[in-house]
């Protein structure tokens, strides 16, 4: 079979990982969470304090420290499951809460950050043999990805998807308060000048309102395979 990147970037929430992660396994690639690079940095940011009188982000000095950053992804306890390390610690389990995702859009939205983590993306896919999953994958990292997915829900539904993952996980969240955060982090990452999301001319749009993501995950895993 000829080893294809795939890219698939879409809203927060829409599943993308799920069906990312899946396709990763069932093919042997690799599967890159592009959020977790971002929300380390945004960890990073809140661990060393660089916010300023109104607790908001301070871009220049986040700048400033980017050298003092590195990203790297580490195997975790499942076997061909890897997770991202900041500056040689695993921090998978403290960049999944509100309180990084408060702080990652306005990160992300900083063209040196978006500089440094594209540099790292686009080296884990010189080879091919990719899932990669984010909002600028199909549009900047891989422009010229074999199979590009773009996916969509309503903030409704996405809401619920991410109430139950981190209550799941013991964090108390309330439905407004998941939703504000959702709504916000569509709207600064829409709206950034630099990487914004948006649907690559050529990817295949999926909205989730209407689809099941094993509904979902069948039509692509077909695309794939008339690709490779
Ligand atoms: O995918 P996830 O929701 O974990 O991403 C967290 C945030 O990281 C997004 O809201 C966005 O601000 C940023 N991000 C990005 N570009 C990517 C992946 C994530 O700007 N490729």
């Amino acid at each position: 079979m000829t080893k294809i990147n795939i890219a698939i970037d879409g809203y927060s929430s829409t599943g993308k990982s799920t069906v990312a992660r899946r396709l990763a396994k069932e093919l042997g690639y690799l599967y890159v969470d592009t959020g977790a690079m971002y929300r380390a940095v945004a960890l990073f940011a809140l661990r060393n304090n660089l916010l300023d009188e109104e607790g908001e982000l301070d871009g220049p000095a986040l700048v400033d420290a980017l050298p003092q950053i590195s990203l790297r992804f580490v195997p975790s306890d499942k076997p061909g499951v890897f997770e991202i390390a900041l500056n040689g610690e695993s921090v998978e389990q403290h960049i999944r809460n509100l309180e990084v995702s408060s702080i990652v859009s306005p990160v992300a939205a900083i063209g040196e950050v978006r500089e440094l983590l594209v540099r790292q993306q686009q080296q884990m896919g010189v080879e091919k043999g990719v899932v990669m999953d984010g909002r600028d994958i199909g549009t900047v990292v891989f422009p010229d990805a074999e199979l590009k997915i773009f996916m969509t829900a309503s903030a409704e539904k996405r809401t619920r998807r991410r109430l139950e993952e981190l209550q799941g996980k013991g964090q108390e969240v309330t439905y407004e308060e998941v939703y504000n955060n959702i709504v916000e982090r569509d709207r600064i990452d829409s709206s950034r000048a630099v990487g914004p999301l948006r649907k690559a001319e050529d990817a295949l749009a999926y909205d989730n309102d209407n689809l099941t993501l094993e509904e979902q995950y069948q039509l692509i895993y077909q695309e794939v395979l008339r690709r490779t």
